[in-house]
């Protein structure tokens, strides 16, 4: 039977599996790496200073700091911040673990509150009914590529002398009121992970309009040195005060050679995601049972994950059979983001199920297509056959 689900021993959609995220490397950017690989530098280099300069105009911040991942972009945000022992950051459960981790690291204590049910980015008036005397951040993550209410978050922050670190590892190339992302926090981090937007393999940067968070960075990701290695060379310094503790977060200059040509391709990158999306987003309302979270007009959207959501009551069968039948089909499927204090390190610590509904609600709907820039139009083509056949399949 044509409509058998490969789950169930038929035919897949596909002969190869699609996954659900990957890189667009070309020529151009093998060049740069190679050309970087017969420089004088391999880290520590004048690569390091170009990428981060690409990045603030990419961004529209005065500075970037570039570092090792988007991991070390938060822990280095959160440090800067001055969050430390017992401090309270307020941050969305729907998130990679790495935004809450981060405050962890610190001393900090993550404060989870719950998302808006249309756009699933954290909800600022329940972000603000967390703040307590305590509380020193907001940490607003910019989920599947969407900026969240930047202005919200704005006036709240500043009203209470708070610190407004945006994770923006899903949304380099985004804006919010026409602003770019990157410039609307204290504290902005990117990832360059291959299934960013961008990549270096692993990578991420952070940006600020302050200079005063800049120079914190900056010796954050170099042990915490006043200097780095080239600054002494020109100076003549034989050491270079270690004036605070911080960590080896460098990122090569192999890995900003690929960054800067990769960058010089991120508006193609983002056009490409956004016309994938725009292709789902019309073909659902001919799918049934699913939807995809709101896009808020005010946003452009980064497009990092396509997620959608499930309408439960409509299927005869769970997220994770679905998942499972489009991944017998050969589409990469996958789920973003179980809430981070489901993990059982939070349970641990004593965060609870049932903390924030709506979201732990969304991630028993939520499904991610395939989204990246090098998907061909056949691809998409395939997604959305195997979706309308998968959820044909179990419509009530
Ligand atoms: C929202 C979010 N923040 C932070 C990170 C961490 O970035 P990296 O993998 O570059 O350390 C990720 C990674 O996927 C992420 O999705």
């Amino acid at each position: 039977m044509a409509d058998r689900l490969a789950i169930d021993g038929g035919t897949p959609v596909r002969a190869t599996p699609l996954p659900y995220s990957r890189q667009a490397v070309d020529g151009d950017d093998i060049r740069a790496v190679t050309e970087a690989l017969r420089s004088d530098w391999l880290t520590t280099g004048p690569l390091v200073g170009a990428f981060e300069r690409a990045v603030a105009a990419a961004a529209g911040a005065a500075h970037a700091v570039a570092v090792s991942s988007g991991t070390a972009a938060l822990h280095a945000a959160v440090s800067a911040a001055g969050i430390g022992a017992g401090d309270e950051v307020v941050l969305t459960p729907l998130t990679f673990v790495a935004s809450a981790n981060a405050v962890l690291y610190c001393g900090g204590v993550p404060v989870f509150a719950d998302i808006r049910p249309d756009t699933l980015t954290l909800d600022p008036a329940a972000a603000e009914s967390l703040i307590t005397p305590r509380t020193r951040a907001i940490l607003p993550v910019d989920f599947a590529g969407q900026a969240c209410d930047m202005d919200r978050f704005a006036d709240l922050t500043r009203a209470r002398d708070l610190c407004l670190i945006e994770d923006s590892a899903h949304s380099l190339g985004g804006a919010y009121q026409g602003r770019p992302v990157g410039s609307l926090a204290d504290l902005t981090t990117f990832s360059f992970h291959p299934a960013k937007l961008v990549t270096t393999g692993e990578g991420g940067a952070v940006t600020t309009s302050r200079d005063d968070l800049a120079a914190r960075l900056r010796r954050f990701r170099n042990h915490g040195f006043d200097t780095d290695f080239r600054e002494r060379q020109t100076r003549g310094e034989v050491y270079s005060p270690m004036v605070e503790l911080g960590f080896n977060y460098r990122l090569t200059d192999l890995q900003c050679a690929l960054g800067l040509s990769q960058l010089a391709k991120a508006e193609d990158f983002l056009k490409r995601r956004t016309q994938i999306a725009e292709r789902y987003l019309a073909a659902l309302a001919d799918v049934p049972g699913v939807s995809a979270p709101a896009v808020d007009p005010a946003v452009r959207h980064g497009w990092h994950i396509f997620p959608l959501l499930l309408d439960l009551g409509r299927l005869s069968a769970d997220r994770r059979t679905v998942v499972a039948a489009l991944r017998a089909e050969h589409i990469g499927a996958a789920v973003h983001y179980v809430p981070a204090y489901w993990h059982p390190y939070y349970e641990g610590l004593g965060y609870r199920r049932g903390l924030c509904p709506r979201a732990e609600a969304a991630f028993e709907r939520l499904v991610t297509l395939p989204l990246f820039a090098a998907m061909s139009d056949a691809d998409v083509g395939d997604v959305l056959t195997a979706l309308s056949k998968v959820l044909g399949y179990y419509a009530r």
